[in-house]
């Protein structure tokens, strides 16, 4: 059985990322959605928030679960049983970056490997900081995150709609 993991903040839940998930969910086993608990970032959301907005967008997905985690990534796999890691790739400035995490990770653990799909052409622009920096400013977010988030990412810089 393979199960893998997609990590990260979801700081919020991106419409790239639910894209990212369904088509993950259908490559592997099983999915565990990773929320990284990280203390040092100052987060919209909180953890508990994150989790369940994403339990939220996948609870018709039989084969995905969320869950937390803190500490390093490669940790956490080993207690879980994974031995995939899912990233995104948007364009090449992400290369570099994600090429790093991946072959550290490989260091860490030779078990553990990381496969890379491509953003959806349809979001490759988008980010949360992007989905943070627009709805800060009362922006247009409907193109950016799930209809039902819209509302609850305004109210955290009291804007109402
Ligand atoms: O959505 P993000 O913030 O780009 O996700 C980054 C994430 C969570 C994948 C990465 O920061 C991570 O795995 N953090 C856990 C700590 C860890 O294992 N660090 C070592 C990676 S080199």
């Amino acid at each position: 059985m393979k199960r893998a993991i997609y990590p990260g903040s979801f700081d919020p839940l991106t419409l790239g990322h639910v894209d990212m998930i369904e088509r993950s969910a259908k490559i592997v086993d099983e999915l565990v959605v990773g929320v990284l608990n990280n203390s040092a970032k100052n987060s919209l959301f909180s953890l508990e928030e994150r989790v369940s907005m994403i339990k939220e967008m996948t609870a018709s997905m039989p084969n995905v679960t969320v869950a937390s985690f803190d500490g390093l990534l490669v940790d956490y796999m080993k207690e879980i049983d994974a031995t995939i890691i899912v990233r995104g790739l948007r364009a090449v400035t992400d290369f570099e970056y994600e090429l790093q995490i991946a072959q550290t990770n490989h260091v860490q653990n030779a078990n553990v490997e990381t496969i890379f799909l491509t953003t959806n052409l349809k979001y490759s622009y988008l980010s949360s900081t992007i989905v943070k920096e627009f709805a800060s400013y009362g922006g247009d977010i409907s193109n950016f995150v799930p209809a039902c988030f819209i509302d609850r990412i305004y109210a955290k810089y009291h804007i109402s709609k």
